[in-house]
């Protein structure tokens, strides 16, 4: 076999496929007979669709993303386009003067910029970012990122020279490069592999991922990538120009910056981040979370700064599960996101004034006061919604502060449910486009009684079946059809009355309504890493002003022991937590804010 070359591999075909590809330690004869792998230009173009063919449990709607780039790494600049609206261009200052990201949005119909200064905040992103922009030592590519995975590195290997089939390159003789990647995290192996197809003059043609997606993350899956229009070559100054409306410098008061620098930062670069292949790995124990969650590094550094934040956060799980405490913790999705990168994703909204029926005009078309109609004593002591078409699916925000959306439209859900017996799952990417005159900020952050107040005044819904969720914001979508429309609309806010405490209260309403949406102090570190048990945090605030992220709370419960708890609904994935719930102490001191603010909705069907 060692005379085995790419021209047999390609004849014998699938026979040999196995032995002529990377499954057997090749001699290295074989590896020299591979041709040179393709060098990619310091100044290109290059455009590609990233499909992915699976459809989705809650989303019918195919998934394609068209993606633009421009890479100049001999100027030190980048642009990067994502389905035309998206765009951020970063620009490496000269000596002495900062290097500038531009970040160009949509806001409902027109587009918006915020302009962040690169390398500022916290998190091994942004000080491998400074220390890459301080080092002369560094290329530009190194502190650009790279837009095209780079195949000269050891892991790829070359299989041989294929036809494609199907999709814009079918019937074009590529080479093919393949990085495989075997784990086993004791629930049974399973394996990655990525093929990356270019053709006899060296332009990128396609990217095969059947494992974690190596551009923006996803879950295991199969993804492809179809590049076209590649130029090597110089780009023209003008591709990199700024609009005119973004600002020249960062402004630490726009809505999201959270006081201070670090928020915009975090947001802008992880997202750019989000979009570029990985280009890092090396420590066996990391890579498997890498490959499981899904995780992109710019360079060496960031990858070693994430692989300590990991390393730390796993011993500070393992130490607090190794102790006698109520609830156990998980090495989850989180595990290599500090704390303050995580409250700048996750918890946009802390620290922002909230809403309260003290400080909302009182206006009885949108906000009501509930009347409970069950006694005290009549009030069972389990109530579950789980699993009743009363209590929609766990969902999962991603890298987006949507907790509002998600927290609203459960809500909301359930009212329709009320309404009409029957599950309709409603649009979250609908608020998050179009609900930014009432208060809120798309991916920013926002909150349940201003997007129901928009709600109050708009009456209409669109379906999630015919607004997917994106986890990015985009233009608001007016042409969608498939849309609930409503005669009445109302938030309801549950509050303590003569004879039912605050708790009493919101258990009456849960048992006579069903799942509503509540606030909650999510900032502990094990609120974060949650696993199971009864979180009992006694640091955890439930004053309004300290409630930082929007849940569900979805039923009430008592051990056997007589350990009182809150079933409250998460949107991180039923990867976390209890199947993507948490149980809360019902301690009224230690319940997180679950009772301080539960509002639920009327509405009345427009015919
Ligand atoms: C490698 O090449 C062989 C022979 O063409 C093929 O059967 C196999 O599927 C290829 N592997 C990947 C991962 O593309
Ligand atoms: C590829 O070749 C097949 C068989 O010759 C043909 O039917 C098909 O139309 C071709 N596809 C494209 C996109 O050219
Ligand atoms: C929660 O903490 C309080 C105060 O330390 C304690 O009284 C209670 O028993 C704890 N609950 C659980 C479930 O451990
Ligand atoms: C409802 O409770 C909140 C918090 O305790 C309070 O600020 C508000 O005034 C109450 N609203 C009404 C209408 O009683
Ligand atoms: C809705 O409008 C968008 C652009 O505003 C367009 O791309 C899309 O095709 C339209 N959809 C329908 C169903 O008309």
């Amino acid at each position: 076999m060692n005379d085995c070359t790419a021209l047999r591999c390609l004849v014998l075909g699938a026979l040999w496929g196995r032995v002529c590809g990377f499954d057997l330690e090749l001699p290295t004869s074989v590896r020299t007979e591979s041709p040179a792998p393709p060098l990619w230009a310091p100044q290109y173009k290059v455009s590609w669709e990233l499909a992915v063919p699976y459809v989705s449990k809650l989303q019918s709607t195919p998934l394609l993303n068209r993606f633009d780039a421009w890479q100049d790494a001999e100027h030190g600049r980048q642009k990067l386009t994502k389905d035309g609206v998206e765009t951020t261009i970063e620009k490496l200052g000269e000596k002495g003067e900062d290097s500038l990201q531009y970040q160009i949005y949509p806001r409902i119909d027109k587009l918006d910029c915020r302009t962040d200064e690169i390398g500022g905040g916290a998190g091994p992103t942004a000080q491998t970012q400074r220390r890459l922009l301080q080092s002369d030592s560094s290329s530009n590519a190194a502190k650009l990122g790279l837009v095209l995975p780079d195949l000269t590195e050891s892991r790829w290997l070359y299989n041989g020279s294929t036809l494609l089939q199907e999709g814009r390159h079918a019937n074009k003789t590529a080479d093919a490069w393949v990085w495989r990647v075997t784990n086993d995290e004791g629930y049974g192996e399973y394996h990655n592999t990525y093929t990356f197809y270019v053709d006899k003059d060296g332009n990128p043609l396609r990217l095969n991922m059947w494992g974690v997606n190596l551009y923006t993350g996803g879950h295991f899956d199969l993804y492809i990538s179809d590049y076209f229009d590649y130029k090597a070559g110089e780009i023209d100054e003008q591709e990199f120009d700024v609009p005119s409306f973004c600002p020249e410098k960062p402004d630490p008061d726009e809505p999201g910056s959270n006081g201070g620098r670090f928020h915009r930062n975090m947001g802008g670069i992880a997202r750019m981040r989000s979009l570029l292949p990985n280009a890092h790995y090396g420590d066996e124990e990391y890579d498997v979370f890498v490959l499981r969650h899904g995780r992109r590094h710019r360079s060496a550094e960031e990858y070693e700064g994430r692989r300590q934040v990991y390393q730390d956060n796993k011993l500070k799980v393992q130490e607090w599960n190794a102790g006698s405490n109520a609830h156990q913790l998980d090495v989850n999705h989180f595990a290599d996101w500090t704390q303050e990168e995580f409250e700048a994703l996750m918890l946009p909204n802390k620290g922002r004034p909230r809403p309260s029926l003290g400080n909302m005009a009182f206006d009885n078309r949108r906000v009501k006061l509930h009347r409970p109609t069950v006694a005290k004593h009549l009030l069972p002591s389990y109530v579950d919604w789980r699993g009743t078409p009363a209590d929609s699916p766990v969902k999962d925000q991603a890298a987006c502060g949507s907790c509002w959306a998600f927290g609203s439209v459960a809500s909301m859900e359930t009212a329709y449910y009320r309404e009409t017996g029957k599950q309709l799952l409603l649009s979250e990417q609908h608020f998050i486009d179009c609900a930014w005159d009432a208060g809120n900020t798309g991916c920013l952050g926002g909150f349940q009684p201003l997007a129901f107040n928009w709600m109050a005044d708009v009456l209409e819904l669109a379906t999630e079946e015919a607004y997917p969720y994106q986890g990015v914001t985009n233009f608001c979508k007016k042409n969608v059809t498939d849309k609930v429309r409503f005669k009445k609309f109302s938030q309801v806010w549950v509050n303590a009355t003569d004879s039912l405490t605050q708790e009493e209260a919101v258990m009456e309403a849960i048992y006579t309504k069903g799942p509503m949406t509540v606030s909650v102090n999510a900032e502990g570190e094990d609120w974060r890493f949650y696993k199971a048990g009864i979180y009992n945090n006694t640091r955890c605030s439930p004053k309004l002003k300290k409630l930082d992220h929007a849940v569900v709370v979805s039923g009430y419960g008592e051990t056997e022991d007589g350990q009182k708890y809150w079933i409250v609904k998460n949107t991180w994935s039923a990867n976390w937590g209890e199947k993507g719930y948490i149980r809360i102490s019902r301690d009224p001191a230690y319940d997180c804010g679950i009772a301080t603010q539960a509002i639920y909705n009327e509405l009345e069907l427009a015919d």
